[in-house]
């Protein structure tokens, strides 16, 4: 049986396991405590999916509840992916801030995820990276 939770938030060992565990630990900075630890304790919608005591997948947002969601990071151990998991976690952050629309950076892996669960891919999206000078 899976539980699903938005009222706690993992400590950094299991989250630094679960991202591990997911692959998504290969494209976040998860050796550096200081870094990943802000990534944690500043998302302010964390929804966790469990089994007992096992975390088996998190979904970590930046929202205001009311125009935007910025789901950051999806991750689901990889063997429990394919199960249904992922997208129920997005239920349940859409679910936790029902006006905001979600936008999200697929990971390579990920681009053919999100639009099998109905996302619309939106060429108008920008980003400024971190190494990109703002001229
Ligand atoms: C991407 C990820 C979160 C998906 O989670 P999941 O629990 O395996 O996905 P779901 O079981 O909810 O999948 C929903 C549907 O999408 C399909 N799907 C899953 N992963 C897919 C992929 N990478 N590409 C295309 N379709 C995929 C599933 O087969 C399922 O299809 P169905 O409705 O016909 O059964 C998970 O694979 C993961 O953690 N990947 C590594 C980390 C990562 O890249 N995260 C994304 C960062 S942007």
């Amino acid at each position: 049986m899976i539980t699903y939770r938005n009222d706690c938030r993992p400590d950094l060992g299991q989250a630094r396991e679960l991202y591990r565990a997911s692959t998504l630990g290969q494209r976040r900075p998860i050796d550096d405590d200081a870094r990943f630890g802000a990534m944690i304790e500043h998302a302010n919608l964390i929804v966790t999916a469990w089994d007992g005591e096992r975390l088996l997948g998190i979904s970590r947002s930046l929202t205001d509840f009311a125009w935007t969601t910025y789901l950051a990071d999806l991750a689901v151990r990889e063997d429990h992916q394919r199960q249904g998991i992922g997208r129920e976690l997005i239920r349940h952050t859409r679910a936790a801030a029902p006006q905001a629309k979600l936008v999200l950076l697929a990971a390579p892996a990920a681009e053919r995820y999100y639009p099998r669960i109905g996302f619309a891919h939106m060429p108008q999206a920008w980003m400024l990276r971190e190494d990109d000078v703002l001229v």
